[in-house]
């Protein structure tokens, strides 16, 4: 996926987030584990991007953008509590199909509120060159996250992918930083 505008390309995650939610719901007990690694992975990426490029747009374009963005990064904070905290407890713990649904509703609330007080107005208060550039660090850092299994990435981000939720959202948020020459 190559969207060149940024909020095209995070409403695409979101989508694909929906999915893989899916995938860990309908995967057969043996693949579980792996489904929702991928799903880790994408949240935990996805969050980072945000956080780091479209929250402090936002917070500077919008009216009232330090408050709408304070009530995303409420949720955002919340959804990031539950997938560490089942991330931790693990595939196989007696409440794990319990927390996975709690994170699915807190994490598709989230995205609908981003996309209809957040996405929509930000449209209106930037450029297409600006969109462009905050795409191509999303870009950065989604490449950490593959959403289907794929052997050659798989041995090439070996130690990142295999790392907790906090190790893979730091490790996107220097690549982040670096693609927008922040260091
Ligand atoms: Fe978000
Ligand atoms: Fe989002």
């Amino acid at each position: 996926m190559a969207e060149h505008d940024v909020i095209e390309l995070l409403v695409a995650q979101h989508g694909r987030i929906r999915d893989l939610f899916d995938e860990v719901e309908q995967a057969p007990p043996d693949k579980v584990g792996e489904a929702f690694e991928r799903l880790t992975r994408l949240l935990s990426v996805h969050e980072t991007a945000e956080e780091e490029i479209v929250h402090p747009y936002a917070r500077r374009k919008l009216d009232n953008g330090q408050g709408v963005v304070a009530d995303r990064l409420a949720e955002e904070n919340k959804a990031k509590r539950l997938l560490l905290d089942l991330h931790k407890a693990g595939v196989d713990d007696a409440r794990f199909w319990e927390g996975l649904a709690e994170l699915r509703t807190a994490v598709t609330a989230h995205a609908r509120s981003e996309e209809r007080y957040e996405f929509a107005k930000l449209r209106a208060r930037t450029s297409v060159a600006e969109r462009r550039t905050m795409a191509a660090a999303v870009r950065a850092a989604e490449s950490m996250a593959p959403t289907r299994p794929h052997p050659g990435t798989e041995s090439m981000t070996k130690n990142v992918l295999m790392g907790t939720p906090m190790a893979v959202m730091d490790r996107a948020r220097d690549m982040i930083r670096k693609a927008l020459g922040k260091r």
